[in-house]
Parts: structure tokens; C-alpha cells; sequence
């Protein structure tokens, strides 16, 4: 068995050991590696890398116990190197196109003969090398040095994508075309490869649905130049102006909310900013807006435009929508009432988005099961179990976008027994205030004539006690008797 397999090596490796040339393509400033034949068994052999021919000037080298040589050769300089008996050939030079020869030698060695590789020129241009803006010309060649007497190998470009294209390709750049573009060189079905990079400066593109925020949540509008893309390339581009505007409705005049200035250092200047913040360090790509909690009327288009020079812009555009929880007929309500609450942002949700109620705990809808429930719900009656905090969240799939709260005060029924009852017990209460009041005024003024009486008593006396002192007349006297009387009647 073992003889068999290998006789079949050595059948295959002499049959390409008789001066099949092999080919392989590289750029200039790229690395060649030049392998052995598939299937070549080299285990047992010396194996020698030469230059031109079987005769030429010795690259590289292995003996069978596996002792390596380099040449030491200038025009080389280090630039050469054997692994698994593939010569690797670094930073190629425009002279290094010529043939190379691998030869395997020794009694054992199954490689009687040798094998010519050809280094072959391939070519490739993209135009221009700086970066793109959308919009720009963008053309790429790919060409590919024909051996004489053979036809030329077939040539095509790969896009970052993966798509198939021409040999010369002349395109408006998209953010698309930014990425690898591949030369792919065909020659007798073996294919060799060539990447470029083609730099097309972009943003992000914007979130396929609206960024959802609420009171009880925070809002962030994003907009931030793609991950490849520095902030050098940017003001290479002869950048003119970076803004933020907001549209709060449809047809309404855009008011700006932000705009960067352009001088080092590069700092948000704020003309209307809502409450917003931008993002420190704008430098670093990321130009979004944040604030921690969203408000009512944040509601709207948000545009972030970088605007060149030349004309272009870059911009995306993010619609913000609040959730919100409304409460018909109120968040105040006597057990007993309907309530319907509904939970939304005033237009239909998306359908791959859905909401969950998160109910107080001692609700009767604190069993609410599945995951997903309607964005409205009624409540036939509700019961004081149903006051608390209610909390609506949004969910795409399994991510929670934000949540929206609401507190419902939810006060017992009074029935008319129980009016009665109060209504006895304030009259009561009343009555009692009243027969208070009256004694009180009673006892006051009872106080004040004792007191009055008293000092008309001092009074009379003091006269009448003058009079005796003073001898007067019958007259007087009696004068005095008339104003004791009439003290005592007044009092
Ligand atoms: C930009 O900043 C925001 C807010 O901090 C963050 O959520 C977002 O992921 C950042 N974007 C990038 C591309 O880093
Ligand atoms: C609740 O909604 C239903 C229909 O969905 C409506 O008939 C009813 O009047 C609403 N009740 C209140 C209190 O808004």
C-alpha cells in the first residue's frame, strides 16, 4: 500500500518536474510566497531555492536534517526567508520579477528533477489614494504581466462587499465602496489575489426606528463618523461647518441646537440646547447628544450635518419619540370608576415592537401572564389596590428600549351611611362650638359687671365721704344720691 501511494507521489511529482512553469503574481512592495508544488514530498531532500535557473546563484537552502542558509547577498538584504521550504520573498523590489527554481536533491528525495516559478507583475491603482467623500470619482486598475507566448490571465475586481466587477473600475464613491477591494488575477484556473483600501468617509447610518425616550428614561441621539475615520482625515476634507438641528414637526422651521467650533480646541458652541449634551471630546468621532431623562416635547427629527467645502455633506437624521402612559379619566379616581390607561407615543408602534405593563403589586392586574400586552388597557373598575406607581415598558425583542411611568391615587367609594355619619358628626361637632362660645361670652360678662359694680360702689362712696368733709348743701347731697342711683342702674 504504502508502495503505491508512493509511486503515485513520485509519478505526480516528476510529471511536474518536467519543466511546467509555475506562475505567481505580486505587487511591488508586497510579500511573495513561492510554495512547492501541491503534493511535493521534500522531507528527504536538500532542498535549494535558486535564481534564473537549475545553475544560478543559491537563495536559500535546507539539508535533510533541516538546517537552514540564506543568501547573504545585498541586493537581497534580508528580505528572504524559508518556511516549510516555501521561499517568502518580503517588500518586493521591480527587480524581483524573474524566474525562481526550486530544486530537491539527494538519494531519498522524490523530487528528482526542479520546478520553475515565475514572479509575475501585478499592478493594481486606486485613484485618489487620499479619502473619498461621497459623491467623488473613485476609479481602480488591476493589471497583470502576460508570459510571452501564454494568453493573458482574466482580471477582475471584487468590492468590499463581494460583488463581482470590471478589470477598470470608475465609480461615484458610496459609503459602500469604502473597505478591501480585491484584484483577482486568473491563470490556468489558479487564482491570485490583490487587496487595496479605498477610504470613503461616512457617518453611521442613522437607527432604522425612531430612538425612543421618556420621562423616566434617558434619550440619546446618535450620530458619529464611522469607526475608520479620524478626525485629520475630516479637516483634510476642508471641513466648513458641524451642526445640529432639530425639527420639531414636520414643516415646522428647523431650530439649531449645536454647532462645532472648527478652531482648536474643537468645542460644541450651544444655541438652543434643550437640555441637551453633546458627547465630550468631538474629536474622537462621536458628535451624539444625551440627556438623562427625555421630556415631553423632545419629540422630532434631529439632523447632524458635517457640510465640506466643495459642497458636500454628510448627514443623518434621528426622529426621537416619547413614550407615555395616559390615564382616561385621570390619575385621580374613586374606586369603582372605568379606567383606561394607554400606553404609546401617539402613533402606532412599529410591529416588531410590543409593551409591557408593569402593574403595582397588589393590582387585580398584577397577573397580567405573557410578555407581551396591549398598548391599552381597561379596567372596569378599579379598586384601591389599583393606586401606585404603573410602569409601561418598550421592548424589541429581548431589548428594553425605555419605560414611562405613571402614579394613580385611587380613593374608597363613600357610601350614604357613611355620609350620614359624617355629616351627624360635624353638626355635632358644630353644636358643641357654639354652647361653648356662649358660655364662654356669658362667664366674660358676668365677670365684667361684678367688676363694674364694684368700682361704682368705691365710687358713691368717695362722694358721699367728700360731702361729709366739706359740709355742703341739702341740694348736693341729694345730687350725689341721684348719680350712686344712676350708676347702679347702668351698671
Ligand atoms: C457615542 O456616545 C454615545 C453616548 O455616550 C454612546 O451611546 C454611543 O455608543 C457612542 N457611539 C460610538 C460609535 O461610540
Ligand atoms: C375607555 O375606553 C372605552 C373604549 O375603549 C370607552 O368606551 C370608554 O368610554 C373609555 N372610558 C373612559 C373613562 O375613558
Amino acid at each position: 500500500m504504502r508502495n503505491v501511494i508512493q509511486s503515485v507521489v513520485l509519478l505526480l511529482t516528476t510529471l511536474m518536474s518536467t519543466g511546467a512553469v509555475e506562475v505567481i503574481y505580486a505587487q511591488v512592495g508586497e510579500t511573495a510566497t513561492l510554495k512547492p508544488p501541491v503534493g511535493t514530498n521534500l522531507q528527504e531532500c536538500y532542498v535549494s531555492w535558486r535564481l534564473d535557473n537549475k545553475e544560478g546563484h543559491e537563495l536559500a537552502g535546507r539539508n535533510p536534517f533541516g538546517k537552514k542558509t540564506t543568501t547573504t547577498s545585498e541586493a537581497w538584504n534580508g528580505r528572504l526567508s524559508l518556511s516549510k521550504d516555501s521561499l517568502i520573498i518580503k517588500d518586493i523590489r521591480p527587480e524581483d520579477f524573474r524566474t525562481f527554481v526550486l530544486e530537491g536533491t539527494g538519494d531519498k528525495c522524490l523530487l528528482a528533477a526542479y520546478v520553475d516559478i515565475k514572479l509575475l507583475k501585478l499592478t493594481v491603482s486606486v485613484n485618489p489614494l487620499s479619502p473619498l467623500l461621497p459623491g467623488d470619482e473613485l476609479s481602480l486598475s488591476c493589471d497583470a504581466q502576460t508570459l510571452q507566448g501564454k494568453k493573458s490571465p482574466k482580471i477582475h475586481w471584487l468590492n468590499p462587499s463581494g460583488g463581482k466587477t470590471e478589470k477598470l473600475v470608475t465609480v461615484r464613491a458610496t459609503i459602500q465602496d469604502n473597505g478591501h477591494w480585491t484584484c483577482v488575477v486568473t491563470n490556468d484556473s489558479k487564482e491570485n489575489k490583490a487587496k487595496v483600501s479605498v477610504t470613503v468617509l461616512g457617518l453611521y447610518p442613522a437607527p432604522l426606528h425612531p430612538q425612543y425616550t421618556s420621562r423616566s428614561g434617558p434619550l440619546t441621539i446618535p450620530c458619529s463618523l464611522l469607526a475608520h475615520i479620524s478626525w485629520e482625515q475630516i479637516k483634510a476634507k476642508d471641513i466648513q461647518e458641524v451642526h445640529w438641528h432639530f425639527v420639531p414637526e414636520a414643516g415646522l422651521s428647523p431650530q439649531r441646537l449645536f454647532s462645532l467650533s472648527l478652531e482648536d480646541p474643537v468645542t460644541w458652541k450651544a444655541d438652543q440646547d434643550r437640555g441637551l449634551q453633546p458627547v465630550p471630546n468631538p474629536k474622537k468621532g462621536n458628535l451624539s447628544l444625551t440627556r438623562n431623562r427625555g421630556r415631553e416635547d423632545d419629540k422630532g427629527d434631529y439632523v447632524c450635518t458635517l457640510a465640506f467645502k466643495n459642497g458636500a455633506t454628510l448627514n443623518s437624521t434621528v426622529r426621537v419619540e416619547v413614550l407615555q402612559i395616559i390615564s382616561s379619566p385621570g390619575t385621580e379616581l374613586i374606586s369603582g370608576q372605568q379606567l383606561n390607561l394607554t400606553c404609546g407615543t401617539g402613533h402606532p408602534l412599529p410591529s416588531d415592537l410590543h409593551v409591557k405593563w408593569v402593574p403595582p403589586k397588589q393590582s387585580s392586574l398584577s397577573s397580567l401572564t405573557s410578555d407581551r400586552h396591549p398598548a391599552h388597557l381597561t379596567i372596569p373598575e378599579v379598586g384601591t389596590g389599583d393606586g401606585g406607581k404603573w410602569r409601561c415598558e418598550l421592548w424589541q425583542s429581548n431589548a428594553q428600549l425605555t419605560s414611562a411611568e405613571i402614579t394613580l391615587k385611587i380613593e374608597p367609594k363613600i357610601s350614604v351611611w357613611m355620609l350620614v355619619v359624617i355629616c351627624s358628626v360635624t353638626a355635632i361637632v358644630i353644636l358643641l362650638l357654639i354652647l361653648v362660645f356662649i358660655l364662654y361670652r356669658r362667664r366674660k360678662k358676668m365677670t365684667l359687671l361684678r367688676r363694674r359694680l364694684c368700682q361704682c360702689k368705691t365710687y358713691v362712696t368717695t362722694i358721699s365721704w367728700t360731702h361729709e368733709i366739706t359740709q355742703d348743701t341739702h341740694s348736693q347731697s341729694s345730687a350725689l344720691k341721684l348719680l350712686a342711683t344712676r350708676c347702679f342702674v347702668e351698671k
